[in-house]
């Protein structure tokens, strides 16, 4: 347990103005890159990042990629065979520096790095519950992964060195059989730029690209996630059935009094299949059922997630803390909410309106200034709450300093 996990290493970045033209988007506003490019066509950005300095060095990607609680890969291409290790990997296990084509990607940066998470939040004028994570990989000289596409819209900004991005806007999609990754059998690029740190590259989903170090680089991928109705389907009725108590249709247990003696021990009981079918035909969901499903499923910490434990702090010594500092949602905590919920790390919350107000500009600025703080302390329970967050690590205080 430590005490440096109570505090924030910085001051989050709040909402963007959707009218202020942005230099990382070439100058547009993200009104109008939200109407013109966005899941629309691809966008390269020379200079977005002016002056960048990688949130990330090389020593400290390595050291991520040795955790068991990060996601890395390595991909090489070494005697024309394209091979995919999954980490962690020790360093002294990795290819050297100065053999060529391999790459390490490393997933989730910015839970664990406090500039790859000011980066992500660059680009909060799009949802939270679509924005993903930031990837990064380092490549040794003509090091990359492939031709492929993306089932994702992806921003993929030069942090150092150069690469060669290669892309089509081809349909053709097949991918090369029995790879240990997604390759495909062909590839035509149309456009090519060699990108420099700095400049950024926007595709949307599925479209064909291939990125290739010039020496020595390293890429961010700032990456969104589009969930398949067909997996979301699955974890909805999961949730619905365990909301059993607010759906009387599922209440009760199938009972059969009076059904005869059978000669086919073997056969489903027709009145069995006839009752089960009775109550899942007369269940019945709102949109705000939908809603509050979305918020505590799309809010769930991602996978491999653990909060830092903090020192035990008394009640008392809490509030006078979180008003004097004021509180900060912590990199991996997820807020959201809805018309009538507060939703973080997967838990759904129905706040009274003078409570939501608040929570919802946590959710949004993902801070509360010490001002704030003191405005709303008063309300029932809302210092104990931020009191057993904060013991759960999903709520931090604000560093005199920041
Ligand atoms: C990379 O950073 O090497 C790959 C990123 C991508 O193509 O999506
Ligand atoms: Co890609």
């Amino acid at each position: 347990m430590s005490d440096s996990a109570l505090y924030a290493q910085a001051l989050p970045a709040g909402p963007i103005d959707p009218d202020a033209p942005l230099t990382l988007l070439g100058g547009l506003t993200p009104a109008t890159f939200m109407r013109d490019v966005w899941h629309r066509k691809p966008l390269l950005i020379r200079q977005a990042v002016p002056g960048i300095v990688p949130p990330v060095s090389r020593e400290a990607l390595f050291s991520l990629a040795d955790r068991d609680d990060v996601e890395s890969r390595m991909v090489s291409y070494f005697r024309n065979r394209w091979k995919l290790d999954n980490g962690p990997f020790a360093e002294e296990n990795l290819p050297s520096r100065k053999t060529r084509q391999w790459s390490l990607l490393v997933q989730g940066v910015n839970l664990h790095n406090t500039a790859a998470a000011e980066l992500m939040s660059q680009f909060r004028f799009i949802p939270d519950a679509r924005l993903d994570d930031v990837m990064i990989s380092y490549a040794t000289d003509g090091g990359g992964v492939g031709p492929h596409f993306d089932s994702y819209d992806v921003f993929l900004l030069q942090v150092s060195g150069r690469r060669r991005w290669r892309i089509s806007s081809q349909t053709k999609l097949d991918l090369v059989p029995n790879l240990p990754l997604k390759i495909l059998s062909q590839f035509t690029a149309e456009e090519e730029w060699v990108l420099e740190p700095g400049d950024m590259l926007y595709l949307p989903p599925q479209y064909a690209h291939d990125g290739v170090a010039e020496g020595e680089c390293m890429t961010a991928s700032i990456g969104f996630r589009a969930p398949a109705f067909r997996e979301l389907a699955g974890h909805f009725l999961a949730w619905l059935s365990e909301t059993v108590e607010d759906n009387e249709d599922l209440s009760g247990r199938y009972a059969d009094a009076g059904e005869g003696a059978t000669i086919h021990p073997a056969q489903l009981p027709a009145n069995l299949t006839r009752a089960v079918a009775e109550r899942l035909t007369a269940m019945r969901w709102t949109p705000g059922m939908v809603s509050e499903f979305l918020g505590t499923h799309l809010s769930e910490p991602k996978p491999g997630v653990e909060f830092a434990e903090v020192a035990e702090l008394t009640a008392r010594k809490y509030e006078k803390l979180a008003q004097t500092h004021g509180v900060v949602l912590a990199p991996a905590s997820i807020a959201l909410y809805d018309k009538t919920h507060f939703f973080i790390n997967g838990e759904a919350y129905e706040p009274p309106a003078a409570l939501a107000k608040w929570l919802r500009r946590l959710a949004d600025n993902r801070c509360l200034t010490p001002e704030e703080v003191t405005a709303c302390a008063p309300l029932p329970d809302l210092l104990e709450t931020f009191h057993d967050w904060t013991m759960e690590g999903w709520l931090q205080l604000l560093p005199d300093a920041v």
